[in-house]
């Protein structure tokens, strides 16, 4: 099946906003299976959105397992309830280079529909839980940059302005 290229950042299809799927065709199936696909392809990544291979319906994968062979798709998915915040080190397949300190619930519930349109609700905790917050974020055009402090921002500005960054 085919990997898809990742868009970087400040690509600004990764602003859009995506939007909710009605259909689960042939289409949504390939757009599933590539983003496991292109997952799988990456040398550390643990989530993907569909934003970031530009298609912009609300569709995330996640593998956390350690051999990779357990994708987990949600579709249109809503976080229920959260709690536990505390401070994560994030990176982001399409802002390859940087790493951030983020603010996230390590422990919540959420519901999604699975690749076939079924519904479901899990509880997540720890890397989990940030892992969906984070492709979530996407899903609304949010990057995990957006969440880092003033002066972490300002300083990779700073290094971009001055080609710095990779
Ligand atoms: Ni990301």
């Amino acid at each position: 099946m085919p990997r898809r290229s990742i868009l970087l950042y400040p690509d600004p299809r990764l602003r859009m906003p995506s939007a909710p799927v009605d259909d689960f065709d042939a289409d949504l199936a390939s757009l599933v299976q590539d983003l496991v696909d292109t997952l799988h392809g990456t040398a550390t990544g643990i989530g993907i959105s569909a934003p970031q291979v530009g298609d912009l319906r609300r569709v995330l994968v996640m593998d956390l397992t350690n051999d990779r062979n357990g994708p987990e798709v949600y579709v249109n998915p809503e976080i229920l309830s959260r709690s536990t915040p505390g401070l994560v080190e994030e990176s982001c397949l399409s802002i390859p280079g940087v790493v951030g300190n983020v603010v996230r619930s390590t422990e919540l519930r959420v519901r999604a529909l699975d690749r076939h349109g079924a519904p479901f609700e899990r509880a997540l905790t720890g890397m989990h839980a940030v892992c969906l917050q984070h492709e979530l974020d996407h899903l609304d055009g949010k990057l995990f940059i957006d969440r880092l402090s003033l002066l972490r921002r300002i300083g990779f500005r700073l290094k971009r302005a001055l080609g710095a960054a990779s």
